[in-house]
Order: C-alpha cells, then structure tokens, then sequence
C-alpha cells in the first residue's frame, strides 16, 4: 500500500498514525503541522505532504485499475475488486452519507422515546410477497429456517409484550426479481408503536423527512407531506408510487371513446376497458415518426395493443394515423378533455384499467426523464394511502394481501371483507420520493377473529393458519393493542438522497442483478460432508446448474 498526495482521505488520515516499523520506504517526508497550525476539522490537518512525498507501507501489485482514474472499467470489475472500488472518493462519500443518515435516524427515533430491539435472522417465513431465502437445520433434518423478509411479526409481538415505541435497523432478505433499486439484502429502519392512527405514524416519518433533508441536502420541506389515495394516484398517474416532480397527469377519455366509430376504443370499452391519455406540451415537432414508433413500442411492452399518437393542430384538428377515425367531433372533444393547443401531442392508450396504468406510467416516466421535465436536485416527498387490502393472485386465481396479511382494513370497511373483498380499503401508507417506494407500513389488525378472516380469505385454511401463525393468533387472543408502523428502504434512502439511481452506489458489498456477490463468489457450491450433515441431496448435478456466483452481469 501506498499512502500519497492522491490517496483519499481515509488514507491519508492513516497517515496520521504512522509508527516507523509500519513504513517500508519514504520519499520525501511526512511532518506533522507545527503547533497552531494543526486544522482538527479535517482529517489529514495535522500533518504536511508534499507533492512528490510517498510513504509505502506494504509491497503492492500492479492494482488491477487506479480508483482515481478518469475512466474506470465496468462494474463488473469493480464489484469482483470492491476494496479497490471503495477507495475511490465517489464511494467513500457514499458510504459516509449512509454513516450520516442512519445516526440522524437513530437520533430522531432516540429523542422520540424509542428503543432498538434486535430481532432473529433465524427464524419461521414471514411473507412479504417475496421468496425466502431457507437456511436449513442441521440438527433436524427437513426443517428449514427462513432469513426474514422484515422483522414484521417479532415487531408486533414486541407491542403485545408492552414496548411502545420499536425501532431497528434490521436486515431483510428477499429472494425477488432484482431492479436497480432492489437487493437480495437490504436494510430497513424498521418501526413499530402502539396505540397509534395512521397520523401519528405519519407525522414520525415526517419530521424524519424534514431532517434528513434539511441536514443532508439543505432543502426545507413543507408539512405535512402531501397525500394522495391509491385511487387518486393511479387515476392520476397510473403508478402507486408516482414521481409528482413533473405534470403529465392522465386524463380519462372514455366516455368520448364510447361514442366514437373507433375500432380500437370502442372494442376496449365494450370490453369494460378504458380510453386514457396524456397530453405533452408542445411535443408535436419534437417527435420523430421513429421516435413515435419507440413510444409505441414502450406501450406495446408495458402489455398495451398500440398506442395511439395525435399531434394538435391550429384549429383543432388532429394529425396522426388514426385521426381520420376521430370524427364526428370526436376529434375537437378529445383535445378539449386533455386541454390540448396546436403543437401538443396525445397520446392514448386503450385497454384494462391496470394495462393503461402500466403503459402510460411507462410513458409518464420516459417522457418526464428525456424531456427534462424537473430539476433532478429537487426532492418530492409524499404519501399514497388507503390502498386495495386484496389484490388478485394470478397463480391460485384468489386473492393476495396487497401489502401484508396483517394490516387492518379501514374500521368502516370490515364488512366489506365478507360481502366484496376487492372495494376493501386498508388503513397502509407508503412513502413516496421522487417516484421511488421509499417505504411503506400500515396499522396492524389486532383483533384476532378479523386476523383469521382475512387469513381465510387469502386462501389459508384454519389449520394451516394455525400451524403458521398459531403464535399470532393466541398472542391476539391474549390481549393486543391498537398498534402500526412502517420500515424504511435504508438503501433507498440513501441512494435517493445522495441523487444516485443505482442502489449498489450506497452499498458497501452488494449483489448483481443476479443475486451474486462478485467479490466472494457467493453463493458458491459447499463440499460434500456438510451436505451429508445436513441431510440435503443436490438433485441438479452443479455442472447444469446456471453460473450464479462466477460471471453474472451486475
Ligand atoms: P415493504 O415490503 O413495503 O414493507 O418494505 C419497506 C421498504 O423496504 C424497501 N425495500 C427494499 N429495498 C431494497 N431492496 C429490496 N429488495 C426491497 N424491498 C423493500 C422499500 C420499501 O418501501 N414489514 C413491512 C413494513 C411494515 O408494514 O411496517 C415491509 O417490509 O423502500
Ligand atoms: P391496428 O388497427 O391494430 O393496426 O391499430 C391502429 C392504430 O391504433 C395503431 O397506431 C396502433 O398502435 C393503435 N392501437 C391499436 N390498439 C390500441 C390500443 N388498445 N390502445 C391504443 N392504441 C392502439
């Protein structure tokens, strides 16, 4: 190792404490300030480098890059040699920004009364939508720990044993489709409080937000943080976590598509479907054909049949291919609805609620991001709320608890739960941050006759509710209060504040896109004698086996 005038400072305040033995050579010299002079603010101010001076402690290899160098390689060599990457100063701001953030959380849940409770990695499934990770025991064979997807059953029974006020920076594991913003591993800041309303849980994470901003980014956010409902945002922006930093709101056609000679919208209306769009401001001449044909094709992979394009013209008539199919006023009426004037572009989407949601959000999204429609410093902070209890299950065709089968339904909606599960409400909040889930909680049911009720209606028989949950049930059954919380994506956290969109950037040691850890080479295969003791046969011989840990793209 070499300590040097171009190290970070992390190396240099090393420097700081050199013991002679430690140095192999030294070019030049490095003297400590004299008295007085000594900066206590910075780390390496108590000592003087000059330019040409190095201090080499260790004999080193060629590094395989420079981390100070202009262009670095791929990512996949930087995470293979992360102790080199995390010299690199980018890094070690990151990673001292999560330093700064997770104190500022602990301090704000500190000062509130909370206290930090460890909770088990070994422990029975909690399902959170994702697959466990399985750890399996060795002492009895065919039995299996889960790694915790959240620590959210421990945390409700801390409740029931009298803690009010929970907090944890916890680890959670799920075994999911990774995205940019997703790790196998991640951290929570997990919170729990008793006799609680989703205000008062709110109002805790609000003035975290503030803080956090005020502290980390100089910016000052107004209270409270706003809110809109589950209907209201996908009604507005076909997404349950929108990115509000820019307008291009949605607006429904429907009505005017069912009057039309259209094809196409008068099948997606016939169908029960609906006629939705958007409007961008004076898009019309910015748009290639090509470049209308790669919006189609978003929309056509975001699951839609096409998508229709307009482009307004002076005296509201519309231009495009299926303009000609807009008569009968249709035309002037659709440009009326979306507030159109010559040189705007429409487009519109025809499908299922759910498929326009996802191809205009798709399109919302792109267009917000290419056309520069926000000033990517600023920082929009907001609240969804009273989401569906139930959505559809696509693989058992019944229904799945859309957040967690523990958070209660609206007091007013309970009947609901026996007479039309899909118009349940549930008391469940999330935290929105620039269009990212930046967390997400809700108020717990703690009665447990409602707890077995909603267990049945997403498929669990009373037996196999029991055999799960039986803890639950009788911890219920012996007297719960009123209780809620909410977890904070940690990693999101940091990586929305630090205005990165790679959540690896925040992370010291993280898995690709794969679920591999380049450094280590995990998961890798284990020998043959711990199998044995662990009563496991690998039925895929490994060669068959897809290369997890050796070349994955990150
Ligand atoms: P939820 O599943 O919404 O709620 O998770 C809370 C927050 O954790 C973050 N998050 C992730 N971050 C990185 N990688 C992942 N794979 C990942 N998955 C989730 C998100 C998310 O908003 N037990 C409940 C909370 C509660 O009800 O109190 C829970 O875990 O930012
Ligand atoms: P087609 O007759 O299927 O070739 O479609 C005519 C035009 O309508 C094309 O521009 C398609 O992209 C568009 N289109 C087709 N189906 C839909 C739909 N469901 N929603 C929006 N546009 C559509």
């Amino acid at each position: 190792m070499v300590v040097g005038p171009e190290s970070g400072e992390a190396n240099l305040a090393a420097a700081k404490k050199v013991r002679p033995e430690w140095v192999l050579q030294v070019t030049g010299r490095i003297s400590p300030r004299p008295e007085g002079t000594v900066n206590a603010k910075l780390p390496t101010g108590g000592i003087e480098l000059a330019c040409e001076q190095l201090v080499v402690f260790s004999e080193a290899e060629t590094p395989v890059f420079q981390p100070g160098a202009v262009e670095l390689p791929g990512e996949e060599v930087r995470l293979a040699h992360r102790w080199l990457d995390l010299r690199r100063q980018a890094m070690q701001d990151n990673l001292m920004l999560r330093h700064r953030m997770v104190k500022l959380m602990r301090d704000h849940f500190d000062e509130a009364g909370f206290i930090e409770v460890e909770t088990p990695m070994l422990g029975r499934s909690t399902p959170e939508g994702a697959r466990d990770f399985l750890v399996p025991s060795r002492l009895d064979h065919g039995s299996f720990f889960a790694l915790p997807q959240s620590p959210q059953l421990y945390k409700q029974l801390l409740m029931m044993a009298g803690f009010d006020r929970y907090v944890q920076v916890a680890k959670c594991f799920r075994d999911e489709d990774l995205r940019a913003d997703r790790q196998p591993e991640f951290t929570q800041l997990d919170v729990e409080m008793s006799f609680v309303e989703a205000d008062d849980v709110m109002g805790v994470i609000d003035s975290l937000v503030q803080k956090t901003a005020r502290e980390v980014l100089g910016l000052e956010i107004p209270l409270p943080l706003p809110r809109l409902s589950w209907d209201e945002a996908m009604e507005r922006f076909g997404h349950d976590a929108p990115d509000q930093r820019f307008g291009l709101e949605i607006t429904d056609c429907t009505d005017i598509a069912a009057d039309s000679e259209f094809r196409v919208f008068r099948g997606a209306v016939e169908a029960g479907g609906r006629v939705r769009g958007i409007r961008v401001a004076e898009a019309a001449s910015r748009f290639s054909r090509k470049d209308l044909d790669t919006l189609t094709q978003m929309a056509v992979d975001a699951g839609a049949k096409g998508l229709v394009w307009l482009k307004v013209e002076e005296g509201s008539s519309l231009a495009g291919p299926v303009a000609k199919n807009l008569t009968g006023g249709i035309d002037a009426r659709l440009i009326e609805r979306l507030g159109g004037t010559a040189g705007d572009l429409l487009l519109l989407v025809a499908d299922s609620f759910e498929v326009s949601c996802k191809a205009l959000h798709t399109l919302r999204k792109h267009l917000g991001a290419t056309l520069e429609l926000y000033d990517p410093k600023t920082l929009h902070c907001s609240w969804v709320v009273d989401f569906p209890m139930f959505a559809h299950d696509a693989e058992t065709g019944g229904w799945a608890a859309m957040h967690h089968p523990f958070t209660a339904p609206r007091p007013q909606d309970i009947p609901l739960l026996e007479s039309d599960p899909a118009a349940c409400r549930a008391v469940a909040y999330d935290l929105v941050i620039n269009g990212s889930e930046a967390g997400g909680g809700t108020i717990r049911i703690h009665d447990s006759g409602v707890q077995q009720k909603v267990f049945e209606l997403i498929g669990l028989s009373p037996e196999v509710a029991r055999e799960q949950f039986g803890f639950l049930l009788d911890a219920l059954a012996s007297g719960a209060p009123p209780h809620g919380g909410i977890a904070l994506g940690i990693d999101r956290w940091v990586m929305l504040f630090a205005r990165l969109d790679n959540i690896r950037d925040v992370i010291a040691f993280p898995k690709t896109q794969r679920a591999s850890d380049l450094l280590t080479g995990a998961p890798g295969e284990v020998d043959a004698k711990q199998l044995e003791e662990l009563g496991i046969r690998v039925v895929t011989p490994p060669a068959a086996v897809a290369p997890g840990g050796t070349a994955p793209s990150p």
